[in-house]
């Protein structure tokens, strides 16, 4: 459904939910999700409804995940990197 306008940029390799996902370097954390996952990157905390990436610059906070070694963080304004871990959030999540 998504896909990088620039197919020809180097990749980087990250864990989604403990699967390797190889984005283009420099992109957002929220579209490699969209662009690898297609699916929800949150649930939440009350209703553990699905939640994914609406505004894209930082005002929603619909795209929370948890980034090992940040803890949870608006995805739209976080870059990939390599080796980055990145965990769906559920729940309340951790600080
Ligand atoms: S998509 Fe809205 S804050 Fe990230």
């Amino acid at each position: 459904m998504f896909q990088f306008l620039e197919p020809h940029a180097p990749l980087v390799t990250l864990k989604v939910d403990g699967r390797d996902v190889q984005v283009p370097a420099g992109a957002s954390v929220a579209l490699a999700l969209l662009a690898n996952t297609g699916g929800p990157t949150r649930y939440s905390p009350a209703a553990h409804g699905p939640r994914a990436p609406f505004c894209l610059m930082g005002v929603c906070h619909e795209c929370t995940v948890e980034i090992e070694g940040q803890g949870i963080t608006r995805s739209c304004l976080s870059t990939v990197c390599p080796g980055m871990r990145i965990s769906t959030e559920t729940g309340n999540g951790t600080l």
